[in-house]
């Protein structure tokens, strides 16, 4: 085989985001056991990071293997029983997706519905809460197909008083964006590791409440996915009892992540990101585009413009590839062809990195309406 040599690439897509030269360097460093008291102490460090970032400080925090997807399947079958009422609130692909995961696990869903790019008020959680009494409820925080922020409080207040649980996807939020799990009364919370947290792909951060905790225990059917069933992953992260070998190089690199975040700071780090997203949004109105999204419901590290009329997105987008390096992505399902999707998210979020982008886009996009 020849030589392993991957492009270079400036990746202002939806994730993976910006990985730095150090969490490169920490995967390359040597492997140890999967019972190592060295691993023990990354995976402390690594759950210690965890609870900053999501805002919590729930003893129940650890990293699952796998990417965002696992976490969600290990939200859906921890505390989904068979049988059990799963609400939704749907409003973007995602949200279909932990839908679909409800149904093979043998729930009843039941769905609230918006158009993509809409978020619901507390006022119409609590209406369709209030009808369907649900044991859980789910929802997006940062619905990466639309480039939508859902507030936490809208869904969790009603959700409480229905004495349901709450399932948040933060895939696209955690790291670069405030959560407040604690605050903001998140049950079960999961996210990934190449957004946000600007690392690797492979490992699902992962935190859940004391009072789900005890939803937990209280279980009396055996989990049906073994490899995510959360008691025996604990006895593992907590009680040092084997259950599976973990990515260990993909631990050093979320350890070596979540440090970079501690050295600049976590508010500062959210800091950072809103003003990169503040300035993208003037940069791309001073263009003469417009947001998909309105203002105050926009997930703050992915935007999402529409794409100008007459102008073929994916031409746009291969252009940046070829000739610039430059990975964005465009909109599918209702909205393909309409948006484009673009992250600034960890080492990207500055403001000479914006400079680069929008010299770079606003070039393509010149070609493409002329064509
Ligand atoms: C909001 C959201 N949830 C879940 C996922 C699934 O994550 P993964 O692709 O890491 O499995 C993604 C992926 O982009 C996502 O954006």
């Amino acid at each position: 085989m020849p030589a392993l040599t991957p492009p270079s690439r400036l990746l202002f897509g939806p994730g993976p985001s910006q990985v730095e030269a150090r969490v490169y360097e920490a995967m390359s460093k040597p492997l140890v056991g999967y019972l190592d008291p060295f691993l023990y102490q990354v995976f402390d460090d690594v759950r210690d990071g965890l609870r900053a970032v999501f805002g919590t400080k729930n003893p129940y925090t650890l990293a699952i293997p796998g990417t965002g997807s696992a976490g969600m399947e290990t939200a859906v079958t921890n505390f989904v029983d068979s049988g059990a009422k799963l609400a939704i609130f749907v409003n973007g692909f995602f949200c279909e997706r932990i839908a679909e995961m409800g149904r093979r696990h043998g729930a009843q869903v039941v769905r609230a519905e918006k158009p993509w790019g809409e978020v619901f008020t507390q006022e119409e959680a609590r209406a369709f809460l209030e009808k369907e009494r649900p044991q859980v409820v789910a929802f997006v925080h940062g619905e990466t197909s639309t480039g939508v922020m859902q507030a936490p409080e809208a869904i969790t207040r009603p959700a409480h008083e229905a004495g349901a649980l709450v399932i948040a996807d933060c895939v696209t939020t955690l790291g670069s964006v405030p959560i407040r799990v604690d605050e903001t009364g998140i049950d079960i919370a999961y996210s990934c590791t190449q957004k946000g947290l600007s690392a690797p792909p492979g490992l699902s951060p992962f935190t859940v409440s004391p009072r789900a905790v005890e939803r937990l225990a209280a279980r009396t059917t055996p989990n049906s996915v073994w490899y995510l069933d959360l008691k025996l992953l604990m006895d593992y992260y907590d009680g040092k009892k084997y259950h599976h070998t973990p990515p260990v190089s993909t631990f050093y690199a979320l350890r070596e992540a979540l440090a970079a975040i501690m050295e600049e700071g976590v508010e500062q780090r959210f800091a950072r990101h809103l003003k990169a997203h503040r300035s993208f949004v003037q940069r791309i109105e001073a263009m003469g585009l417009k947001m998909h999204v309105a203002e105050g419901k926009r997930l703050t590290t992915l935007n999402t413009p529409r794409v100008p009329e007459g102008v073929d997105d994916a031409s746009v987008r291969k252009q940046l590839l070829d000739e610039y390096g430059i990975e964005i992505a465009g909109g599918f399902g209702p909205l393909a062809g309409k948006i484009f999707r673009i992250g600034v998210m960890g080492p990207l979020a500055t403001d000479p990195n914006l400079e680069l982008f929008f010299e770079a886009f606003g070039k393509c996009l010149t070609v493409h309406a002329a064509a």
